[in-house]
Order: structure tokens, then C-alpha cells, then sequence
């Protein structure tokens, strides 16, 4: 059994003062998130469409080290993408729009990838808006979080992350569902 503390005993004065601390506190913290945050939260879930093979892939590596291998397990190897994003798992619903960019093999032992690629909309709600998506990834984890470091159109000064799932993989067509959870805030 953890052994039991002496009761505190707080005076009148006391607690009137933690009180007033207390209350002076919460209203310190109200005016600042005021004047920091931005004032939308935006949360969305994308399903990105990719292709590692076929003729009509959206992942491609184009640079790596001479001799080796140009896999994701090796260090040194640049990816280049442009997967389709979907409202839905299926790749036949409505198109939301496009994660373009790179990826590069960081880590030596091949277990981190560095993302650096926007999120470009094409839907009715976001066209033409984007948000940059930059960092560090454990690429062979089920959760992978990256930070979300900014946006232009409906997303300026965004910041926020978003996390990477591959919910299915279908080998022979070299084709992923990754599903991506984005949690922004912005102006
Ligand atoms: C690639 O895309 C073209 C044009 O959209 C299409 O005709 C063709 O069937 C596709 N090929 C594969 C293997 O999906
Ligand atoms: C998005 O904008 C482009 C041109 O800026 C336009 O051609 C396209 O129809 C728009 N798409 C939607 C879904 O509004
Ligand atoms: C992403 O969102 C889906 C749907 O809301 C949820 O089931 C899933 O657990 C989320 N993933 C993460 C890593 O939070």
C-alpha cells in the first residue's frame, strides 16, 4: 500500500489567494491563445492513390547512390510523386487533389524517409489551395506523423500535422491506399 500523505491544510487567506492566482491565470492564458492562435481548426482524412509500378505510376526514384539499389530501405534514394487523393479508400471517388513532391531515404539504416511535398486541391470546397508538408518520418511504422508547415489560398499561415496510414496494398499493381489524417489551424 502507498503510504499515505499528511493532509494539507490550506488557511482561508490562502486559498483566496491560490484562487485569485488561479483565476488570473486562466484569463492570462484566454488573451494569449487570443492573440496567437490562428482562428480555424481544420480536420480532414485523404486517401492518397499510389502507384509504384505500371505504366502509370505516381512514385518514381530518380536519384541514388551508383551501385546500389534505388529502394526505399536505402539510403540515399530520392522519390519523386505525384499520387491522386480521393475522398474515399476506392480510387474511382470524387478526386480531392494531389500530394506532389519528394521523398529522400535520411536515415543510414534505411528506417526514416524525409518528406518534403504539398497537398495541391482540386476539389470545390480547397481548388487551387495548398499545404506544405515537411519532415521526418519511421516509414515502415502503421503510423507515420509529419508536420504540416504551412499553406497558401484557404490555408495561409497554416500549421498543424498529419498522420500517414497504409490501409491496403495491392502488390502486383504496385498500387497503396494511404490514408491521411490532417489536423490544421490557420487563418
Ligand atoms: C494508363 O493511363 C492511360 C491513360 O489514362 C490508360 O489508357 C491506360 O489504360 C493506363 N494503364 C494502366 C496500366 O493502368
Ligand atoms: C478549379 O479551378 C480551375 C482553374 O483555376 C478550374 O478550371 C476548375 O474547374 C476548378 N475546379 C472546381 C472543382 O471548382
Ligand atoms: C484517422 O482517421 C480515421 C477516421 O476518423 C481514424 O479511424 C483513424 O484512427 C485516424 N488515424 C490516426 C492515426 O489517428
Amino acid at each position: 500500500m502507498a503510504p499515505i500523505s499528511a493532509p494539507k491544510i490550506l488557511t482561508t487567506s490562502t486559498f483566496s489567494r491560490l484562487s485569485l492566482l488561479f483565476t488570473l491565470s486562466i484569463l492570462m492564458h484566454y488573451y494569449s491563445s487570443e492573440a496567437t492562435l490562428p482562428p480555424q481548426t481544420t480536420e480532414m482524412v485523404l486517401y492518397f492513390q499510389d502507384f509504384a509500378s505500371g505504366a502509370n505510376f505516381t512514385l518514381i526514384p530518380v536519384a541514388g547512390i551508383a551501385g546500389k539499389l534505388w529502394t526505399f530501405s536505402q539510403f540515399g534514394t530520392v522519390f519523386v510523386t505525384d499520387d491522386f487523393i480521393t475522398e474515399t479508400p476506392d480510387q474511382d471517388s470524387p478526386m480531392v487533389g494531389r500530394g506532389q513532391g519528394m521523398y529522400v531515404t535520411s536515415a543510414l539504416d534505411g528506417s526514416s524517409t524525409h518528406a518534403m511535398f504539398s497537398i495541391v486541391f482540386v476539389n470545390q470546397a480547397y481548388n487551387g489551395s495548398t499545404l506544405s508538408i515537411q519532415g521526418t518520418g519511421k516509414q515502415f511504422e502503421a503510423v507515420r506523423e509529419y508536420a504540416v508547415v504551412g499553406g497558401t489560398g484557404k490555408f495561409r499561415f497554416a500549421r498543424g500535422y498529419t498522420t500517414f496510414e497504409t490501409i491496403s496494398v495491392d502488390p502486383p499493381r504496385g498500387h497503396s491506399v494511404i490514408r491521411c489524417n490532417v489536423t490544421i489551424r490557420h487563418d
